[in-house]
């Protein structure tokens, strides 16, 4: 059975995927390098530096000049998410929130976003959630279990019993890594391999999910 949720951020509960991407595309403008929306697409759920990786590619950079970009990406990121408010959660997040609340069920935040208890506290759901697990928690980024067995660890259950709630390829294989349920949110070809897949949160209701998730592990 399922006791506690851990829920992405920049794409499941509010759309400061399209902000990161801003971001880096201004970067990459500066720098001349090539860049766009579907190139963009592999770097959703990707953390800062491997971001950077994939836009540079092969091209030559110092650590300090690597440094320096994703300082600058951050600044321009940070100036982007400046004036996000609740009006920025996407349809369905608070009603899933609140709906897991009065089920009794646990809910972590697994981003691995340093900015992420910024965008939490502006997005006015701190006190809805009993755990926040950030881009300053653990080592590894996903697609390694790290950040969502800490999530779990703070809410003090075992990853078997935990859902992870994840737009991007890189979460789906994270949360998998940690033996946990998985929700996809978004299309197939990007989350295929989650256990149930939705195209977002609106209108979900946590029963439906559970009887999902509850036939598929029989
Ligand atoms: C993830 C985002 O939540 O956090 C990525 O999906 C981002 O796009 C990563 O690169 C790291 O975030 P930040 O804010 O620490 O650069
Ligand atoms: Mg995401």
């Amino acid at each position: 059975q399922i006791q506690g949720t851990i829920f992405d951020l920049d794409g499941v509960l509010t759309d400061t995927a399209e902000y990161h991407y801003q971001a880096w595309q201004r970067l990459a403008d500066e720098e001349g390098i090539p860049f766009n929306r579907q190139a963009n697409e592999a770097l959703r759920g990707v953390s800062r530096r491997a971001s950077l990786m994939l836009i540079i590619g092969n091209r030559r950079y110092s650590d300090a000049e690597i440094e320096e970009m994703m300082e600058r990406k951050n600044q321009y990121y940070v100036e982007l998410i400046k004036n996000i408010s609740s009006q920025d959660l996407l349809p369905g997040a608070v009603s899933l929130l609140d709906q897991l609340r009065q089920a009794q069920i646990k809910i972590a935040i697994g981003s691995g976003s340093k900015n992420a208890r910024t965008v939490i506290e502006r997005l006015g759901i701190a006190d809805k959630v009993d755990a926040i697990a950030d881009g300053y928690s653990v080592q590894k980024p996903k697609p390694a279990p790290d950040l969502f067995l800490f999530a779990a660890q703070q809410l003090g259950l075992a990853p078997s019993l935990c859902v992870v709630f994840e737009d991007a390829t890189a979460g789906i294989a994270a949360g998998l890594a940690a033996g946990m349920w998985t929700v996809g949110l978004g299309p197939g070809e990007r989350v295929g391999a989650a256990h149930v897949v939705l195209p977002n949160l609106a209108g979900i209701k946590w029963v439906d999910i559970r009887a999902k998730l509850t036939r598929y592990s029989r």
